[in-house]
This record gives C-alpha cells, sequence and structure tokens, in this order.
C-alpha cells in the first residue's frame, strides 16, 4: 500500500511567529480531526523549521524543507545544507519546484546533486516536475515529463528511488486558480507511473506516492484524490489556511 501524502509549501510567506501559530493550529486540527492514514507534511521556510518541528506531533505532522543547498557543507554563503535542516527535525526536502527552476536557474544537475545529497542524508525528497503551458498546448507535456525524470531520479538506482516521493504540478495551474481537471492529473500520474514500471519494476511504481500539485483546494480535492493514481498533493495557497489544509487532508 502506498502512502497517501498531503504537503503544504508554504513558499515565501510567514514570520517565525505566524508560522508557529498556523503549525500549531494545523497540528490540533490534524490530531483531532485529521484522516489517520494521511501523512501530513508542513514545507516551511527554513528560518522557522526549528521552531514549527518543536511544536508538532512527530507522529502526527512532518516537517519538509523548501530547498537545499547542492553542496554538503563549506564555502557557500547563504546555502542551507541538507545537514543543518536535518538538525531541526524535518525529514522531508522539496526538490525542484518549478519555481526554482524557473527563478534560480536549477537545472537537473543541481537537483541530481540535491537528491543524492538528500537521500544521504536519510531525509526524504519530494521531487517535483511539471510542464509550462506552452508545452501542453503543443501537446507534449508527457515527452517533457518524462525527460526531466530521466534526467534527474531516474538515475537513482532503485534501493534509493523506492524512498522518494514524487510530486507533479504543471506550472500553469500553480498559484493561478486553474487546477488540472482530475483526468488531466491522472492521466500524467498514471503515465508517470508507467515510466516506474518500465524504469524500475512493476512493484517499484506501485508503492511510489505521486502527489498532484497546483492549485488544489477543498473544492476540487476530493475530485483529484479520488483517481486511481494520485496519491495526494502539494498545496501551496491553499496550505496557508489551517481549516483549508485540514480539509484538503480529509478529501480523501
Ligand atoms: P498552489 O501551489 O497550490 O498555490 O497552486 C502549489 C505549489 O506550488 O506547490
Amino acid at each position: 500500500m502506498r502512502k497517501k501524502i498531503v504537503a503544504g509549501n508554504w513558499k515565501c510567506n510567514t514570520t517565525i511567529s505566524e508560522g508557529v501559530e498556523l503549525a500549531k493550529q494545523v497540528n490540533i486540527l490534524v490530531t483531532e480531526r485529521g484522516a489517520k492514514d494521511v501523512v501530513v507534511v508542513l514545507g516551511t521556510p527554513f528560518t522557522h523549521l526549528a521552531s514549527v518541528c518543536a511544536i508538532v506531533d512527530p507522529d502526527r505532522v512532518c516537517v519538509a524543507a523548501q530547498n537545499c543547498a547542492a553542496e554538503p557543507k563549506g564555502a557557500f554563503t547563504g546555502e542551507v545544507s541538507v545537514s543543518m535542516i536535518q538538525s531541526t527535525g524535518a525529514t522531508y526536502v522539496i526538490i525542484g519546484h518549478s519555481e526554482r527552476r524557473e527563478y534560480y536557474l536549477e537545472t537537473s544537475e543541481i537537483l541530481n546533486k540535491k537528491v543524492a545529497l538528500t537521500l544521504a542524508q536519510g531525509l526524504t525528497p519530494i521531487y517535483c516536475c511539471g510542464e509550462a503551458l506552452a508545452i501542453r498546448e503543443a501537446g507534449t507535456e508527457n515527452n517533457f515529463v518524462k525527460k526531466q525524470l530521466e534526467e534527474t531520479i531516474f538515475n537513482l538506482p532503485a534501493e534509493d528511488f523506492k524512498k522518494i516521493v514524487i510530486a507533479y504540478e504543471p506550472i500553469w495551474a500553480i498559484g493561478t486558480g486553474r487546477t488540472a481537471s482530475s483526468q488531466q492529473a491522472q492521466d500524467m500520474l498514471a503515465f508517470i507511473r508507467q515510466l516506474i514500471a518500465k524504469k524500475y519494476d512493476q512493484t517499484i511504481a506501485a508503492a511510489c506516492s505521486i502527489l498532484y500539485g497546483g492549485s488544489c483546494s477543498p473544492a476540487n480535492a476530493k475530485e483529484l484524490f479520488s483517481q486511481a493514481d494520485i496519491d495526494g498533493g502539494l498545496i501551496g495557497g491553499a496550505s496557508l489556511k489551517a481549516e483549508d489544509f485540514l480539509a484538503i487532508i480529509n478529501a480523501y
């Protein structure tokens, strides 16, 4: 049985005190009313990780960094290494979000280093992929996503690949209010699962949690999560409101 995961991505939002307050609310709601079979993850800014880890129940709420350094340590001013992230108590790292690929020019080569360092430290990468609108309109989204996977996580040996989570986030649906239809999301996730089966094997493909991200909300989560290959969501805007985030967690 693969894990169902609902992960919040707070992006560059909230001060530490606001973030701790939000995490406290989520923790209470999830503990009291959250679906027990859903893994809940809060992707907070680096500055918030330790404080958020200190106040959540680690059996119910996990914490993720939104990025990590591509080097283990050293003279890389402004970077935050995976071992620093681990020392906060966080257990997941979001890697390759389209905003990082686009605004910070993260290439497949850089992402490979980040995934390797995250795995080496025993943390779980949430590896993001997804196409821009022009690619979707040209009808070449499958080839595009396939290439993203082939250049990065498909280089991993099976033992490592088994430890990662994938999030498919079409760029045109992120923060736009324009969600992929549940059929579009299902089609892509089924395609990704098929690629995993070909590259590795059926068992590994069946066990891999693949999430959908992009304007996921309490209004559409149920329909999205009812699809056979959608194992949860990576949630941006709606993860900043505790009740909305809970409603998405409970949409299964
Ligand atoms: P959104 O963001 O839910 O605000 O569209 C999703 C994401 O970028 O992870």
